[in-house]
């Protein structure tokens, strides 16, 4: 079966299916309004798609940030890109995304991410950096991070347990699961 959809910035009026994806693919508690209206307001890269009903069926959001707030959402220690970075320099977190089960294995998470990281490109940021999530060995997201130039930072280890508001879809409690960092300085500025 072929499957079509179209991709566009995300509107205001549709996150309440954001949340709601991103609450099935994660578990419960991962988003609400309030969470993504911040991420929207942010003003960063932040693209959906729909499929041929006009259902939401992905999307791949971000965050600009100062350097020494996107560690701390990655639980890094300050100056973990020591010399590279100043902590005020701003940078692309790539915050979440996910895919509708019928839609996944056709490249759609590819897309949405080849179009968040070009605008950050053309927004002139010089770095991307994203916590990947793990799920026992596999880690969804590792061809698409490869694939754009990617590197592995580090492993954090439960990353996302103290988030007390969220019930992981494979833990089924708190989120034990690890993060995966990855980051790449965009245009080749700084390798
Ligand atoms: C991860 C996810 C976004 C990928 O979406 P997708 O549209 O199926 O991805 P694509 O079709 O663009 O595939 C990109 C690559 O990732 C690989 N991939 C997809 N899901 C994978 C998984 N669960 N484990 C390992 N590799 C996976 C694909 O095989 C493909 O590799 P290829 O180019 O060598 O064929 C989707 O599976 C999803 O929503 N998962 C649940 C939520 C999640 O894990 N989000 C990411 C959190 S960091």
């Amino acid at each position: 079966m072929t499957h079509t959809w179209s991709v566009q910035r995300c509107d205001t009026a549709r996150l309440a299916d954001v949340v709601a994806l991103g609450n099935l693919a994660f578990g419960d508690g991962y988003f609400d309004l309030p969470k993504i209206k911040d991420i929207l307001n942010n003003g960063a890269p932040f693209y959906t798609a729909y499929g041929e009903t006009g259902d939401l069926i992905g999307y791949c959001c971000s965050l600009y940030l100062p350097m020494r707030e996107a560690e701390r959402h990655m639980k890094l220690p300050e100056n973990a890109f020591a010399g590279r970075l100043e902590p005020e320099t701003p940078v692309c977190f790539m915050k979440s995304m996910a895919i509708a089960e019928e839609y996944k294995g056709k490249g759609l998470a590819d897309r949405l991410f080849a179009s968040c990281l070009a605008d950050a490109v053309t927004d002139g940021l010089r770095f991307a950096c994203s916590s990947a999530w793990k799920i026992g060995d596999s880690v969804p997201m590792r061809r698409i991070f490869q694939s754009h130039g990617f590197v592995v930072h580090s492993e954090i280890p439960m990353l996302w347990f103290d988030d007390k508001d969220y019930t992981c879809v494979v833990c089924k409690g708190s989120c034990r699961c690890s993060g995966v960092i990855y980051y790449k300085f965009l245009n080749g500025k700084d390798d």
